[in-house]
């Protein structure tokens, strides 16, 4: 938390005049942000509970910057995170446990966010949901061998996703920035993008963005229809957060075999890597089709 230390004798109207300053550079570096939970001065009837202005409290001859401002900061988070709005509401108190594998799965999942700032000193500090047998495995087969499988091997709606997003606000509570992108969104705005008359500056900052962010969420990775320049990016995102050892937090309806001829051998080598001793490998009911009752 941000506290103007005033050492030298000031005035109350000099000590305001600072304040207003730092307030207003702090406003001039955040104009970006939008604050739709927070109070704004600018509008009186949205007033602070704690009585700030403009996130200031100017207390004797103290100048503090007000709790409020963490929410708001982290709402900025939230903003930039890019989560579903379906998963809006996704959060580990919504998350039930009616089955074994539900249970299992949010164990990881929380084990995994127990250890979370250990592991991000380490090469292996990524987590992966896999199937246990891969959708293009499924694809292959036909007829009577394919419903047997399909019926004994399901992959969707096990609440991947969810927790997945789950973990990400907890980490964003943390302040960890985070950037959550749905594999098939990702792949298309980078294939649309590509198509700019733009010397490569939009596909440059989507990739920034997920390059650069603390933890990357990738869900359903490896569901985009291969192509050899979705095989480069695939290999450009991973391949750099696993130099600078950021974390991803990645699930996919295919299995490590099927995701390695989806996303390609270097990409997955160290996607799978970094997620070493925390990848599972997860099949069950349908949450949506079966609301997680055991049947
Ligand atoms: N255990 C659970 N408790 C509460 N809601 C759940 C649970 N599991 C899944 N859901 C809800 O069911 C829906 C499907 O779950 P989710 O999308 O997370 O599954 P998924 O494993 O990611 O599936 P897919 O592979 O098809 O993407 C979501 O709306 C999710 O919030
Ligand atoms: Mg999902
Ligand atoms: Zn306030």
């Amino acid at each position: 938390m941000a506290l103007i230390a005033i050492k030298e004798v000031v005035s109350p109207e000099e000590l305001r005049r600072r304040v207003e300053e730092a307030r207003a550079r702090a406003h001039q570096s955040d104009k970006d942000i939008t604050t739709s939970n927070t109070p704004d001065s600018s509008n009186p009837s949205d007033a602070c509970p704690h009585g700030c202005i403009d996130g200031w409290i100017v207390d004797g001859w103290t100048g503090k910057e007000c709790v409020c401002q963490q929410q708001r900061r982290l709402n900025a988070r939230l903003q930039h995170a890019m989560i579903p709005e379906e998963f809006e509401q996704a959060t580990f108190d919504l998350y039930r446990t009616d089955t074994s594998v539900q249970a299992n799965m949010l164990k990881c999942m929380r084990r995994y966010l127990d250890r979370f700032e250990d592991l991000l000193k380490q090469q292996q500090n990524g987590f992966g949901f896999l199937a246990a047998f891969g959708e293009a495995r499924l694809r292959e087969m036909r007829g009577e061998a394919r419903a047997r499988a399909k019926a004994q091997h399901n992959n969707f709606g096990l609440g991947k996703t969810h927790l997945q997003i789950a973990a990400a606000k907890e980490l964003l509570r943390r302040g960890y920035t985070v950037f959550c992108i749905s594999d098939v969104a990702f792949m298309d705005e980078l294939s649309r993008a590509r198509a700019y008359n733009d010397d490569g500056a939009v596909v440059s900052r989507l990739l920034e963005s997920a390059i650069r962010a603390d933890v990357l969420v990738w869900d359903d990775i490896g569901k985009a229809k291969p192509s050899e320049y979705r095989l480069d990016m695939y290999y450009q995102v991973i391949n750099e957060r696993y130099k600078a050892k950021r974390p991803i937090v990645f699930s996919s309806n295919e299995d490590s075999e099927t995701l390695t001829e989806r996303i390609g051998d270097a990409a997955a080598s160290r996607l799978l890597g970094m997620a070493r001793g925390n990848t599972f490998a997860v099949e069950g009911k349908d949450f949506r089709l079966t609301g997680g009752i055991q049947q």
